[in-house]
């Protein structure tokens, strides 16, 4: 087994991974700056995976920005064996408004980290990307060959990364690189114990469902009803958190075997699912019903994004596999038994 750092891995998706690796027998090493988590997450994944007081997580808080903070994550509890990183800023709305601060956090931050990696003789590494770099095709479902075309700072600083590990990999033998284009993750893990806890007004569809029906909001509005979709609502390919951080256990598995690098794998079910589709389900999954209305569309979303994940099949034998039901009730069981998140 490996020792990992994850960067992030207080957040949503890095807590969900953390307890993955775990369960697989690694032992982790966290830097997070807990700017959008708790390390609450971080005691609960250790509970989850019965390990003893101590456990096999060592927290840093820092700044992946931060060279100094890097050198402890690297140095604190032993040699690491591999990276996966999530640190980074993600709400493409944010984006929009703060493009330095995402051109500083996602890129400037990643190119500090890689270089930590360099001084600590680390070279396997697993990157957080996004289906958001596809821009907004017009066929469907996207597969990993159609070409990018960015519509925002956060897809264009997921990408500037993607690249940054290209070259990387031209000018430097040795390295063992996975990017990873998520769809939209979701849900919450079966326990109850983890979940999506955003700061303040969620930006994403899910956790703002949650909230409405735990009445912590009035109603959901709904960003456009006149998309060029069946029901006019937009479609996003979501997908089970905890599939998403069972990929990962596998990317950085087949790095760590192979000693090689990873084609750029697409995460996703394959089945575009609309607002209204995803109100349906929940309703029906939980027996509450969700007030909404439609407003007007948001900047920065298009119609639908759908992907292809068979690259992921074919090379990691990886697939979404849990339904959008298990979706509704995990990520409900998860809001209603922590109405204030981490916050407890
Ligand atoms: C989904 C749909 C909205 C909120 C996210 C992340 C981004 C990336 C991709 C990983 C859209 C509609 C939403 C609301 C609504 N993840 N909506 N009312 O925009 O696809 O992006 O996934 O890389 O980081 O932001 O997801 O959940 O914001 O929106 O009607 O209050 O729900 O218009 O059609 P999105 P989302």
């Amino acid at each position: 087994m490996a020792h990992l750092l994850i960067t992030g891995g207080a957040g949503f998706i890095g807590s969900h991974t953390c307890l993955v690796l775990l369960q697989g027998g690694h032992s982790l090493v966290v830097l997070d700056n807990f700017a959008n988590s708790s390390p609450e997450s971080l005691r609960r994944v250790g509970e989850l995976a019965n390990l003893p007081t101590a456990g096999r997580i060592g927290v840093i808080e820092g700044d992946i920005r931060n060279p100094a903070d890097l050198d402890r994550a690297f140095t604190a509890t032993g040699h690491v064996d591999g990276v996966i990183h999530f640190a980074g800023l993600k709400a493409v709305g944010e984006s929009v408004q703060q493009p330095l601060r995402y051109w500083d956090v996602n890129v400037n931050g990643s190119r500090l980290l890689i270089e930590a990696m360099q001084r600590h003789d680390c070279r396997t590494l697993v990157f957080s990307s996004t289906s958001t770099v596809y821009g907004e095709p017009q066929t469907f479902p996207i597969s990993e060959a159609f070409t990018t075309n960015p519509l925002h700072p956060y897809a264009q600083t997921k990408l500037a990364v993607e690249w940054m590990l290209q070259a990387l990999e031209a000018s430097e033998p040795g390295w063992c690189i996975s990017r990873l284009r998520y769809f939209n993750p979701v849900g919450a893990h079966p326990s109850g114990r983890i979940g999506e806890d955003p700061l303040g007004i969620p930006n994403n569809l899910f956790p703002f469902i949650t909230q409405v029906a735990s009445r912590q909001r009035p109603l959901l509005r709904i960003f456009g009803a006149d998309w060029p979709t069946p029901d006019g609502t937009g479609v996003r390919d979501y997908l089970h958190v905890m599939d998403l951080a069972e990929a990962h256990a596998l990317a950085i598995a087949w790095l760590l075997q192979h000693q090689r690098s990873l084609p750029v794998l697409n995460l996703g079910t394959g089945r575009g699912l609309s607002v209204l589709e995803v109100l349906q389900a929940f309703e029906a999954c939980t027996g509450l019903a969700i007030p909404r209305e439609f407003v007007a569309r948001r900047d920065g979303d298009v119609a639908k994004l759908e992907g292809c994940a068979e690259r992921a099949a074919e090379i990691l034998g990886w697939r979404a596999n849990r339904s959008l039901e298990q979706m509704c009730s995990d990520g409900w069981a998860w809001q209603s038994a922590n109405p204030r998140g981490y916050g407890c």
